[in-house]
């Protein structure tokens, strides 16, 4: 069974109460709960982490991603200067899918760049928590599919 580690960065943990009309009104933990039964349903084990700091998420992807099989990361702010955090997704050689729940490159312009994506398979914007569900069903797709 392939194992995905799914994890988000600063002031995700805020989801539902946070700017609701940018990042919609469900929580985290309603969101991680419909893709644990999504995950189940496509024969993925997922595993969830949320930290606000940034050498949190290092020690996280150190700790677990050598044994994942892939990485879906919403890095929060981070997306646009963390160089520390794209490092550490080569070091562990993930193959990652970047998701961010707003349309980034509608929005102000720090928010068009992302230093994660070019480490990344490809990033789903925009769609709100639907990107996460994208991101699971990539990775529950039968091996070999482009
Ligand atoms: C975000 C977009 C980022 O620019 C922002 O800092 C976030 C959320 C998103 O999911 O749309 O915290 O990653």
């Amino acid at each position: 069974m392939l194992r995905i580690l799914v994890v988000n960065g600063p002031n995700l943990n805020l989801l539902g109460r946070r700017e609701p009309e940018t990042y919609g009104s469900e929580s985290l933990d309603k969101i991680n709960e419909r893709l644990t039964a999504h995950a189940g349903q496509l024969g993925l084990d997922v595993s969830f982490f949320q930290s606000n700091s940034e050498g949190e998420i290092i020690d996280y992807l150190h700790r677990e991603g050598f044994d994942a099989d892939g990485l879906i990361i919403n890095p929060g702010a981070f997306t646009h200067y963390s160089y520390a955090i794209r490092d550490a997704i080569v070091a562990v050689n993930l193959c990652a899918v970047e998701v961010h729940l707003s349309n980034i490159y509608s929005r102000e312009e720090f928010r068009h760049k992302s230093v994660i994506a070019p480490v990344c398979r490809g990033h789903i914007v925009g769609f709100g928590a639907e990107g996460y569900f994208m991101a699971l069903s990539f990775f529950g797709k039968p091996k070999g599919d482009v």
